[in-house]
């Protein structure tokens, strides 16, 4: 296996890019990992084969970032509500985000990624797991170059209501309630906006991801299935992006950056 945004030499793969303007790259790229499911399925295999497949998608994605020079990646990997998939699915879900985070931890420090979690991590998360998030996170902590954020045990309207009950315990009062009050409150208040927002699959929903902070993001939907999904796909969401122009509500405004 090469290293994250190396080829099999070890050399950059830049390949895929092509004309696209590096000057112009969306910040912060989430994902929502979609079809794993239906990609076994067409396969006659068990859907968690799907997922298991989806491992290979998600590192050529991160890959791609890191030779695109993205600063920010999050994927949604699993959801406050996807505890109603089948109990077989749930465990393996939770045994294979703690299989990702053990294989793979070393070899994303190596390259520089800091490795972050957003979600409710008091609430049904197993310990085991999230001793293995807390590792990933302490070990990544200092790296810059690229920040992967593995949206789990997440969901956009509990964020929240996480924040809405951090107002209340920090005594704000109704006058004070502002953006800013609740955006401080998020469970990480210091990650960017998503720019971009790719969901695979053909499904055009955001399902609970980022709510809050998706209020001005692209979203560029994707026909392939995750486990099908590579960076060149990542890049030709990126030329779809640069081809939007993005107001913010306004008349006019730049296409990048605020
Ligand atoms: C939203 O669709 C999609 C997600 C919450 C992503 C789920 C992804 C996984 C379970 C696999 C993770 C894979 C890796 C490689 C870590 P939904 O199905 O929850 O929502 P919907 O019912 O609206 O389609």
């Amino acid at each position: 296996m090469a290293a994250l945004g190396t080829d099999a030499k070890g050399e950059i793969d830049d390949s895929g890019i092509g004309d696209m303007d590096l000057s112009r790259l969306p910040v912060h790229v989430g994902c929502v990992m979609d079809g794993n499911g239906r990609w076994a399925g067409q396969r006659g295999l068990p859907r968690t084969e799907g997922h298991a497949a989806g491992e290979e998608a998600l590192f050529d994605a991160i890959e791609g970032a890191l030779v695109l020079g993205l600063r920010w990646l999050t994927v949604y990997a699993f959801s406050t509500e996807n505890w109603r998939r089948p109990p077989d699915e749930v465990r393996f879900l939770m045994r294979f985000n703690e299989g990702i985070l053990v294989r793979r931890r070393d070899e994303m420090h190596q390259k520089g990624v800091r490795v972050r979690f957003v979600g409710r991590r008091d609430w049904r998360v197993p310990k085991r797991l999230l001793r293995r998030i807390e590792e990933a996170e302490e070990l990544t902590q200092d790296n810059r170059r690229l920040t992967l954020t593995f949206a789990f045990n997440y969901g956009g309207r509990v964020e929240i209501v996480d924040a809405v009950r951090a107002l209340i315990d920090d005594g704000v009062s109704a006058a004070r309630v502002n953006e800013q009050a609740i955006s401080s409150r998020l469970y990480r208040p210091d990650m960017p906006d998503p720019d971009l927002v790719i969901r695979t699959s053909g499904e055009f929903r955001i399902s609970n991801f980022l709510l809050w902070q998706l209020a001005y993001s692209e979203l560029v939907f994707v026909d392939v299935l995750w486990p099908d999904f590579r960076r060149q796909h990542l890049f030709e969401a990126v030329r779809e992006f640069q081809r939007r122009e993005r107001r913010y509500g306004g008349v006019e405004r730049p296409r990048f950056g605020r």
